[in-house]
């Protein structure tokens, strides 16, 4: 099977966002691992609240903001040097073990692969080629091309228009439930990666059609429906 349209979400996704708990344990220890992911949901948040207020910045400003937010909820004032080289260090996180291998399998089938993310090109492909797989897509596209975030339906669309894609024939890959439910909702397909396995779904009344673990053997739970390619 070949010719589907891939869209893979980048962040905790293809690309680690707990990466960085490592080096934010040498700065506010046994809180690294909370700290990291109040860190992720409130970059999350401040994307959600810019695309509805029509108060655009970049993903990585909202990175940056959100770290901020994160010192205070921990009472953990980080200096400006060590904010410095944790925003640098979220510029390189490492991709999960299995991403390279799985995405050479799905191009070598014939998939056509794109990075589809919130995070602006410069920065998904940096992101991506220090991961290792940046040779894997066959192109980037961000929302910042329009200035809004996921789960805007526009940035769906968007996507479909220029990559040329049938949403029937265009899989959304992605970790994140709300991201799933913005591709259902606009018509494409969704995988959703529930790497733990436990993760709870949003009952917004779709489901995605395939839930996967991790994304080795993706290829072979994708299907095209009847008359599109
Ligand atoms: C992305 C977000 C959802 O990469 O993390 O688009």
């Amino acid at each position: 099977m070949s010719g589907a349209t891939l869209a893979f979400d980048v962040y905790g996704t293809l690309i680690d966002t707990h990466g960085i708990v490592e080096l934010l344990e040498t700065m506010v220890g046994g809180k690294a691992d909370a700290f990291s992911r109040e860190w992720r949901r409130t970059q999350l948040e401040y994307s959600f609240r810019r695309g509805l207020m029509r108060r655009y910045e970049t993903f990585a400003v909202c990175t940056a903001q959100a770290l901020d937010r994160t010192c205070a909820v921990y009472g953990t004032p980080l200096d400006d040097e060590q904010k410095r080289r944790l925003l640098s260090a979220y510029r390189k996180l490492p991709a999960f073990g299995e991403v390279k291998d799985a995405l050479r399998d799905l191009k070598a089938s014939g998939f056509r692969i794109f990075a589809f993310s919130n995070g602006t090109a410069d920065a998904v492909e940096e992101l991506l080629s220090s991961a290792g797989i940046g040779d894997c897509f066959l192109g980037v596209v961000s929302v910042d091309e329009l200035r809004s975030f996921k789960p805007d339906p526009a940035v769906y669309l968007h996507f479909l228009q220029r990559t040329g894609a049938e949403a029937g024939a265009c899989w959304l890959v992605s970790g994140n439930p709300f991201d799933v439910v913005g591709a259902l909702f606009s018509g494409m397909r969704a995988a959703w990666v529930d790497r733990s396995g436990e993760a709870p779904f949003d009952s917004w009344g779709v489901e995605p059609d395939v839930v996967v673990r991790g994304l080795a053997g993706l290829g072979d739970r994708i299907s095209v429906r009847a008359g599109d390619s």
